[in-house]
């Protein structure tokens, strides 16, 4: 039977989590054999039993074929010591416990919302590409602390070689699938771990020449992204610059809460939504759960090959975005201002 740990988290994750469970029990049908089981986790697990990762979330989670995580963090742990927050106490040790090393984002212009978007429709119309973010590694996971004599603060961005291979071998796989280019995004003039991903980049491009490479620096594709998106099909970065570019991209398609986000260790995966907890309209039914709603799309597709039902939920989505349902964050004049939990009824009635 296929397992399936729900984590709801924290803020909207509650009220987002919901809203994609039901989708997925109308696209999977009255007798499917999936099997829901949920879990604490974030400020949610520290208010109820004292850690933000507790052993048997953690353990279920190992145990399962996906897991759906809604959001975690908020003000009310913001001035916990470090380790213990929802972030570094949760949410990290999880994507390194279960090695899901790759993050794959997709952002795609979405025509019905592609007037949400703070850009113009010339430049964002069309834009169709993924950026696959090494998600175990790097100043994330390198050691971090504190000196005195002067005080100071350190992280160290350190990637072996096989962290580095796994990650770029995925993203040339995936080109292939696609329209076969690959820009490897770095700091190569400044940053050695750079030098050495570019390195290994090009030696791995030797196996596809099918596949366009290009190199680019971090701060230029920044740039480049709001200048002429089009020009990406994939893009493979490191852990922190995935970050900073995944949220400048969602906008790209129109609102960060559209970007679903897989974590992949092989068909293993944890699928989330690319946005925060949203402390500020939290338990307020505003929250767009198109992104949780798209994640678990990801799931079908990544860990259960259910392909068929994946393109049922996205196009479910995509036509109650063109039958003018917006919700708050994507609202525009004349649309059809939705809540969370109506947002829901709409693609399950759109399915
Ligand atoms: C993301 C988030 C996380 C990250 C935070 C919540 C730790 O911003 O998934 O992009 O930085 O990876
Ligand atoms: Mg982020």
């Amino acid at each position: 039977m296929p397992k399936v740990v729900v984590l709801p988290g924290d803020g909207i994750g509650k009220e987002i989590i919901p809203e994609a469970v039901k989708v997925l029990q109308a696209v999977l049908g009255n007798n499917n054999n999936f099997e829901f089981e949920e879990y604490l986790i974030g400020g949610s697990a520290i208010d109820e039993v004292g850690t933000a990762l507790p052993a048997e979330t953690l353990e279920a989670c190992k145990s399962a074929d996906a897991v759906l995580l809604g959001a975690i963090g908020g003000p009310k742990w913001d001035n916990l010591p470090a380790q213990q927050r929802p972030e570094l106490g949760a949410l990290l040790p999880l994507r390194k416990e279960l090695n899901l090393y790759a993050n794959i984002r997709p952002v795609k212009a979405i025509p019905a919302l592609i007037s949400a978007s703070t850009l113009k429709e010339e430049v964002i119309k069309n834009v169709d590409l993924v950026v696959i973010r090494e998600l175990t590694g790097g100043l994330y996971f390198g050691e971090k602390g504190r000196k005195k004599d002067p005080e100071s603060a350190y992280d160290l961005l350190v990637y072996t070689e096989d962290e580095i291979r796994r990650i770029v071998e995925l993203a040339f796989q995936t080109a292939l699938t696609r329209r076969k280019k690959l820009c490897s995004v770095d700091k190569a003039n400044v940053l050695e771990s750079s030098r050495f991903w570019r390195e290994i980049t090009n030696d791995i491009a030797k196996k596809y020449s099918e596949v366009e490479l290009t190199h680019m620096y971090v701060d230029n594709a920044a740039m480049q992204l709001v200048r002429y998106p089009k020009q990406f099909d994939v893009i493979v970065t490191e852990n922190m610059f995935g970050d900073i570019l995944t949220d400048l991209a969602s906008m790209l398609g129109g609102s960060i809460g559209m970007l679903a986000s897989a974590s992949l260790s092989g068909r293993k995966g944890l699928y989330e939504p690319a946005h925060g907890s949203a402390p500020d309209i939290a338990g307020q039914n505003k929250a767009n759960p198109l992104a949780m709603i798209l994640s678990t799309a990801m799931m079908l597709r990544y860990s259960f090959d259910l392909h068929t039902k994946a393109s049922k939920i996205e196009n479910a989505v995509a036509k109650v975005l063109e039958q003018g349902y917006r919700t708050a964050d994507i609202a525009e004049v004349g649309g059809k201002l939705l809540g969370t939990r109506e947002m829901g009824d709409a693609v399950v009635e759109a399915l």
